[in-house]
């Protein structure tokens, strides 16, 4: 059996609202695009994964070139919802002991290791005062998370082509809707987290608004779509271009993991490809800085990592656990528990039963059921030498890291993108009526005091 009877459409991340819950069909038949197999024909990127000169790196015919029509659109495939539609979740008798998100960092277990570096001490990188919603003219919507709408803006007054091109990305939540949907806190985190991270794999965070209905946080726009897009049209890829991306990944959780950030939602959908190809991590909304463990479920079903299930609190390993998926996704073309309900979800991951197709290498299976350890502390990433494990894993042999990190190494998919405000990667949704982002279009006078100490907006007081 090489391909399951599902095909395997976006995953919405689990929201977690307590009422409002509306189980979907999370297995909508979508139709598999394979036009670019030939991509994988290229020849091995690793071993050795050392750097190209530059001029052969960014040569066009060095690196497969990939240049396609807007990922598939239709019902089947949006299955993440925009905040108006409470999306897909069932609450299932395993997850109803869930600990409320304030107050659960209070019982560790173990005595929790302090982070390399703090958060606290990284300086905000956010432009305060010198930017307006106004300044920006929508261009597009580039998609629709489970939370979030997310506009391709422009600076107004400027071209797309050239040096002076300003184009962003701008990630819009409505707030009624991060209150219903308990996502204050979130919200609140993934903006103080993104102010204050920097790193070549994870998108930049300029700036932050809020008008009366929504908040909006401009990122950098990353043209080349999501991993998701190019994994389901290739079906899957080889375990050199497999290796690329969760390198990448890798040095970002690293990086996060040292101040005690951890992610919690990885998968394909929040994985972005720039300009040269490489991967940009999005979508922060589920990141935390924890000491030790946290016990709130979030993330996406195919992503949980058994303890976050149990409820059993969970902490930096869940990432780990998150990239054994995101590895076998990527070489097996769909991820290794699924199940057309959540609840199967679930016991599958539980069993930790996983069907291995032929073609998948001995070493490539071992490091997959090293990151699908059940017992995290047996599980790579979470051992006593940490994440360098994970670099000294024989699967990785030959990367060379600080190449990487300085992204010197040849992507193995670059998107062909025309201009800066170049969409082709990426769904042509509509563009939300005017009425429902009024401060893109108006400047909005502050409300009277009174308001500004209303229950919803006392709540978004930091954009
Ligand atoms: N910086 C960006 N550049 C281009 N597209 C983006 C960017 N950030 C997000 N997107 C697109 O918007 C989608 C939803 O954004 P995301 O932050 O993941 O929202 P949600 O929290 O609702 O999942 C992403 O899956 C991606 O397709
Ligand atoms: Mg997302």
């Amino acid at each position: 059996m090489d391909l399951p009877v599902h095909s395997f459409p976006r995953s919405a991340s689990l929201p977690i609202p307590s009422g409002d819950l509306r189980a979907t069909n999370l297995f909508q038949p979508v139709p598999i695009r394979r036009d670019s197999e030939a991509m994988l024909s290229e020849g091995p990127i690793t071993p050795p994964m050392s750097p190209k000169p530059q001029s052969e790196a960014n040569r066009e015919g060095g690196a497969i070139v990939v240049d396609v029509q807007p990922r598939f659109s239709g019902a089947g495939v949006q299955r993440e919802m925009s905040p108006d539609q409470p999306t897909s979740s069932v609450q299932t008798p395993m997850l109803s002991h869930r600990q409320p998100e304030s107050g659960e960092d209070e019982r560790p277990r173990t005595p929790p290791k302090p982070p390399l570096r703090l958060l606290e001490n990284e300086q905000s990188h956010l432009r305060k005062g010198t930017l307006r919603l106004t300044d920006f003219e929508v261009k597009g919507t580039l998609g629709t998370g489970t939370f979030a709408r997310v506009l391709l803006v422009r600076i107004r007054g400027t071209s797309t082509q050239g040096p002076s091109s300003q184009c962003f990305a701008l990630k819009v939540l409505r707030k009624t809707d991060i209150v219903r949907l308990r996502q204050v806190e979130h919200v609140n985190a993934e903006r103080y987290i993104l102010s204050r991270v920097h790193h070549p794999f994870i998108v930049d965070l300029f700036a932050t608004f809020q008008d009366s209905l929504n908040v909006y946080m401009l990122m950098s726009y990353v043209p080349g779509g999501e991993l998701f897009t190019h994994l389901r049209r290739a079906g899957r890829f080889t375990p050199d271009v497999t290796r690329f991306y969760l390198a990448t990944i890798i040095l970002a959780l690293k990086y996060l993991h040292s101040f005690n950030i951890i992610y919690r939602d990885l998968k394909p959908e929040n994985l972005l490809l720039d300009s040269r190809g490489y991967l940009r991590l999005t979508d922060f909304g589920f990141a935390k800085t924890v000491d030790d463990r946290t016990w709130t479920l979030c993330g996406t079903p195919e992503y949980l990592a058994p303890e976050i299930i149990q409820s059993d609190g969970h902490g930096k390993a869940a990432d780990w656990w998150a990239c054994g998926i995101l590895a076998y996704e990527m070489m097996v073309g769909y991820p290794p528990f699924f199940d057309e309900t959540q609840y199967g979800i679930y016991e599958k991951i539980l069993r930790g039963r996983i069907h291995w197709p032929r073609e998948i290498d001995p070493l490539s299976r071992d490091l997959v059921k090293a990151f699908l350890h059940p017992d995290r502390t047996k599980r790579l990433g979470n051992l006593i030498g940490g994440p360098q494990d994970v670099l000294d894993h024989p699967w990785f042999r030959g990367v060379d890291w600080e190449a990487l990190e300085r992204r010197e190494i040849r992507a193995p998919i670059v998107p062909h993108v025309s201009s800066s405000d170049d969409t082709r990667h990426y769904s042509h949704l509509p563009l939300p009526p005017q009425d429902e982002i009024p401060g893109l279009f108006r400047e909005e006078r502050p409300p009277p005091l009174s308001q500004r100490f209303e229950a919803i907006a006392y709540q978004f007081l930091e954009f």
